[in-house]
């Protein structure tokens, strides 16, 4: 097993000098690799490397809230609601006499493509957060977002015409205050959209969540993995046929919006994961790290304050981009095993690190 992870390894090195700022650039990069114009089959291509290999050993390029790409001004109720910089948010804007929106939206859009781009792009995670409006589900992170139909119609159109493909798709922060009627109406919506590909713990026959491999998944055409749940919060209801728990998911997040704090947060669970001891690697689970950065009151605050400071979430990330990249190349050349999923926000954006670092 391990000689296949360092294959694998040899082949993400490979790759990564390889790959330019864009890669549906089709260009041949520094090194004169060929770049692969197109990342929207990346699994197919290497499954002679992937195969054999489990959820709990592959690593997948994620996108953080990847419903957060489009959102309207309504707020979205929760018992989370609001945490400390989103109540930062609200008094600013009272101060400042302007719509709360003005305030957050620069703070909670993650993503800038929808999640068929988002998958098209290479990645392979989605995080689904799905809360209540009081009339439809939808997709949210502070502000309410599309409507989750869009979404689940995203992801059955990728699965539909990549056959090649594995997906793993969370679905948590079920707020709004759903009763357990509401949450089964989704759970319903999530199996009648996307239920003949999804591969649950009745298709396992009793295998962990992370001792399944790709192969197996692409071979029987239940190339979805659905977790289900509240995610870090609670889980809705009991034992599902056709979706995991969210204990099959460990995550790990920084919390905080300086990119040294987020980067040396990072580099230390990658370095626990990679020892395969402690929490950060539970058996049959698979690890999720993300490589976020996470607004902070202060920093929410200081965007209308002069000088050089970011306005936005997405500015922030862009700023760390380089950083970043950094870090994940030096993962990649040492061999370094990375968690089971890389996490990001603004996937696909100009200079996109994860999907070049796991591919
Ligand atoms: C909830 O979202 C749906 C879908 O976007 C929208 O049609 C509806 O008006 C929203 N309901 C409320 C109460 O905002
Ligand atoms: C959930 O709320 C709806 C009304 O909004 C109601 O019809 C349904 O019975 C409630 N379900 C539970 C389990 O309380
Ligand atoms: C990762 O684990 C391998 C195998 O145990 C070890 O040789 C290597 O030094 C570790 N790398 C880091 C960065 O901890
Ligand atoms: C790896 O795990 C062992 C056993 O839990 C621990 O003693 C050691 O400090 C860990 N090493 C790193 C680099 O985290």
């Amino acid at each position: 097993m391990w000689d296949r992870i360092v294959v694998f390894l040899a082949f993400l090195a490979h790759h990564i000098d390889a790959a330019r700022l864009t890669p549906r650039a089709n260009t041949i990069g520094p090194s004169q690799h060929a770049l692969r114009a197109d990342n929207s089959n990346w699994m197919a291509e290497d499954a002679s490397i992937l195969r054999d290999m489990t959820l709990g050993e592959v690593v997948l390029p994620g996108t953080h809230d990847a419903g957060a790409y489009a959102l309207t001004s309504k707020l979205m109720p929760g018992s989370r609601f609001p945490t400390p910089w989103e109540a930062a948010a609200i008094a600013i804007a009272e101060d400042l006499g302007i719509g709360v929106d003005r305030v957050i939206t620069p703070w909670a859009l993650t993503q800038s493509l929808d999640v068929l781009a988002q998958l098209e792009f290479g990645y392979r995670y989605i995080d689904l957060r799905a809360g209540w409006n009081g009339t439809a589900w939808c997709a949210h992170h502070a502000e309410v977002g599309v409507p989750i139909a869009d979404i689940l119609n995203d992801i059955a159109t990728f699965m539909r015409t990549h056959p090649g493909e594995v997906v793993v798709v969370q679905t948590s922060h079920l707020d709004g205050f759903p009763n357990a009627t509401r949450v089964d109406e989704l759970s319903a919506e999530v199996t009648k959209t996307l239920g003949e590909y999804v591969a649950g713990p009745e298709w396992a026959r009793g295998k962990a969540f992370g001792d399944v491999t790709i192969g197996e998944m692409v071979d029987s055409g239940r190339r979805l993995a659905v977790v289900f749940g509240d995610g870090d919060y609670e889980s809705f209801g009991g034992a599902s046929k056709t979706t995991w728990p969210p204990e099959v998911l460990h995550n790990a997040y920084a919390d905080a919006d300086d990119p040294t704090a987020v980067m040396k947060y990072v580099r230390d669970k990658i370095v626990e994961y990679n020892n395969s001891s402690g929490e950060a690697a539970p058996p049959g689970t698979m690890s999720k790290i993300s490589w976020i950065l996470t607004a902070q009151t202060k920093t929410v605050v200081g965007m209308f304050e002069p000088g050089a400071r970011p306005r936005s979430l997405r500015e922030l990330t862009e700023r760390s981009r380089p950083a970043f990249g950094a870090l994940a190349e030096e993962v990649v050349q040492s061999g370094c095993r990375a968690g089971n999923i890389m996490s990001v926000d603004f996937g696909g954006g100009a200079g996109d690190y994860a999907t070049r670092a796991v591919r």
